[in-house]
């Protein structure tokens, strides 16, 4: 599918987005190994969602709902032994959690999933799995998926993470409960703690000292879970009214996580007019009203602790510096080239098709602002690439057009229809 999107004047409007992904991830997987039903309610239909959902009804989870209600028959920590392997089709959370979930089962499982994800490093998680003694075989070149994984019986570890990642974290904090001890993780810099709030709501015995996460083998215990919107899926509206003068955008309901705010300071460093307000916290997680007046925007400094609470926003911030006055660098990212896509390199080269004036780094870019052209871009499979140049369409001179736009499902369905609502009319058209 192909999108093209127009240029306009401003963006006004209250709307909502669709459930937190990283939330709904877990949800479903914690409560497919606590005992008895939990429901989710707000959980993200979307296509990474929905390849969780399949692998834990592959394992032998009864799963119901209906729209964004799911509900989960929990089993308890023994799953069932799978009859083909696991699918986890686009979805690098799908893979490297259920990772640590299936390095406990007492049985050999396979999971694969489409081109992008049998690229993506799986190593980062194989060799804590293996320190806690399961079996884990990247049959794609070494450290590439398909994962052959030969769980059982754990050994407690303290594990020192080298590189960033809440998937890995998580992994290893699934992996904990399988173990015959505590369990502890030490991340270098803080990720989201999804995973942590989960399963402590779950009645796990999870305990944090600053950077080091402990778990001990916990009976965990089926909730009723009520997800907000996501942050990473409203920050595609709030940066492209953020840089839009005379812009007004308002979203309801959505998590404020401060694991996962960097977008919003961020936004404010480069000058937009940011409001948070009715602020709940619901499941263990915080969520609010987030609004956002848009402002000519100046470029910034990206780097250090802020980039793992902002990596999956950074190509659309890549894309407002490219329209905001002045330089933007950012460094310290070298972990965007082995997301869904190399962001690096598909915005830094998308970004100069429409005109922007962009040098690649190896850990990010140096954008200097001014104004986009317009064009035509591919979204190189990956789903925030697609909606990022999107929003590139939304503030440039001219129209964008995004082929390969389908991906969008991946994480924000409803996406054209809700920049519409925003965008006050026609703005993106789709065609096949
Ligand atoms: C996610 C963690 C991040 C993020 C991804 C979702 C999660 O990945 O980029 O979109 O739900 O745990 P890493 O753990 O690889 O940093």
């Amino acid at each position: 599918m192909e999108i093209t999107v127009n240029p306009v004047a401003r963006l006004q409007g209250r709307v909502r987005v669709p459930g937190d992904k990283s939330i709904s991830h877990r949800a479903a997987m914690i409560g497919a190994i606590a005992s008895g039903r939990t429901t989710i309610r707000g959980f993200l239909r979307a296509d990474d969602c929905l390849s969780t959902l399949d692998c834990l009804g592959a394992l032998g989870v009864v799963i119901e709902g209906d729209r964004d209600l799911v509900v989960i028959g929990g089993k308890g920590p023994r799953l069932r032994e799978p009859s083909a392997p696991l699918d986890a089709g686009n979805s690098g959370t799908t893979m490297r959690l259920l990772a640590g979930i299936l390095a406990g089962q007492p049985f050999t499982s396979e999971i694969t999933g489409d081109e992008s994800l049998r690229r993506r490093p799986m190593d980062r998680v194989i060799e804590p799995l293996a320190q806690m003694g399961a079996r884990v075989e990247a049959l794609g070149d070494g450290r590439c998926p398909p994962l052959r994984i030969t769980g059982g019986r754990l050994r407690g570890v303290v594990y020192r993470l080298p590189v960033a990642s809440a998937q890995v974290k998580s992994a290893v904090l699934l992996a904990g409960l399988y173990g015959d001890g505590t369990t502890t993780v030490i991340e270098p810099v803080s990720t989201r703690d999804h995973t942590e709030r989960m399963l402590q709501l779950f009645g796990a015995r999870l305990r944090r000292e600053g950077e080091r996460i402990s778990v001990t083998p916990s009976e965990l215990t089926g909730q009723q879970v009520e997800v907000p919107g996501d942050l990473s899926s409203a920050a595609f509206l709030l940066a492209a009214a953020a840089a839009r003068s005379g812009s007004e955008v308002t979203i309801v309901d959505v998590g404020i996580n401060p694991t996962r705010t960097g977008v919003l300071e961020v936004l404010a460093k480069m000058g937009a007019a940011l409001e948070v307000g009715n602020r709940v916290e619901r499941s263990g997680e915080p969520s609010a009203t987030v609004a956002v007046g848009g402002r000519q925007l100046k470029g910034i400094r990206i780097d250090g602790d802020v980039v793992p609470r902002v990596i999956d926003e950074l190509p659309v911030i890549a894309v407002i510096a490219a329209v905001a006055g002045g330089e933007t660098v950012i460094s310290d990212a070298s972990e965007l080239r082995v997301k869904e896509s190399d962001r690096i390199g598909t915005i830094a080269a998308g970004l100069r098709a429409l005109g922007a004036d962009v040098t690649e780094r190896p850990d990010g870019m140096v954008i200097r602002g001014g104004r986009l052209r317009g064009g035509r871009v591919d979204a190189a499979g990956d789903h925030r690439v697609a909606m990022a140049f999107a929003v590139a369409g939304l503030l440039a001179d001219g129209p964008v057009t995004v082929s390969g736009a389908e991906t969008i499902a991946i994480s924000f369905p409803g996406f054209v229809e809700t920049v519409q609502a925003v965008a006050g009319g026609p703005a993106v058209a789709a065609s096949r």
